[in-house]
């Protein structure tokens, strides 16, 4: 008998939002298939969880919803079920609130760059990037791209557009758009890790832990 994720997790929100989507749990019995009618009970240091404890619907599933607490980095939501034969079985998810530094710059580079930047599209966002004509731009996550990067040379791209750096006139300049403290609060919240090997971007929250943005988990 086991708990699994559904959908939900590594969802990202403001400190104390509430999540944009429920987090949905299934139980399984020992036979492998959906559950229903197994209590679960949920708790998570921090959290505001509503239902906090109910019954697998006849789909083995129940659905709950969550409220991030008051400071910025990671959260876990714990669903125990107890089995058949003794014992609880215990799922855990994790959930990221960002402070308000981070909240800038994914806001930032979601409304103004993930159009470009960002390969995927999403119901809100077309990708325009198979559009564009090399050399074309990386994903704002990709850190072996933007590590080596000076915070000078992140700042004066984005102000004044490719061809300040010498690169492609296709990416715009934001100086009439974004005002200096954003620009720089994007650059502060990429900030580069010099301890990942794999070299995700990080934002450093209000508590001074880190995030990785790519794998939305705080480093241990
Ligand atoms: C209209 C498309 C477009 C938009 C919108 C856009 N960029 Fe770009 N960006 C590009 C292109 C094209 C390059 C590649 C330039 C090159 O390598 O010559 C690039 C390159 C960059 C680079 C250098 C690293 C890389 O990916 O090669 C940074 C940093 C950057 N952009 C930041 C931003 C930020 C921050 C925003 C939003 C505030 C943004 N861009 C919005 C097209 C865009």
């Amino acid at each position: 008998m086991a708990a699994v994720e559904v959908s939900g997790g590594k969802q990202v929100a403001g400190v104390g939002a509430k999540l944009a989507d429920p987090v949905v749990v299934q139980v399984n019995g020992a036979d492998g298939n959906a559950l229903p009618g197994a209590l679960v009970s949920l708790r998570g240091d921090g959290l505001a969880l509503n239902p906090t404890q109910a019954l697998s619907d006849s789909s083995g599933q129940l659905s709950v919803s969550v409220q991030l607490g008051g400071n910025a980095g990671g959260y876990e939501l714990v669903a125990d079920t107890p089995k058949q034969g003794g014992g609880i079985a215990t799922l855990s998810i994790r959930e990221i609130a960002l402070g308000y530094r981070e909240k800038v710059g994914k806001e930032v580079s979601y409304k103004y760059c993930g159009a470009c930047h960002d390969p995927e599209s999403t119901p809100e966002r077309v990708s325009n990037l198979d559009n564009l004509t090399p050399p074309l731009p990386h994903p704002l996550t990709d850190g072996n791209t933007l590590n080596p990067m000076s915070d000078a040379d992140l700042v004066k791209i984005i102000a004044d557009g490719g061809s300040a750096l010498g690169k492609s006139p296709q990416t715009p300049g934001y100086r009439s758009t974004l005002t200096q403290a954003q620009i720089k609060v994007w650059c502060n919240t990429y900030e580069r890790s010099p301890i990942r090997p794999t070299k995700h971007l990080l934002a450093s929250t209000d508590s001074g832990r880190y995030i990785c943005l790519a794998c939305q988990r705080p480093l241990e």
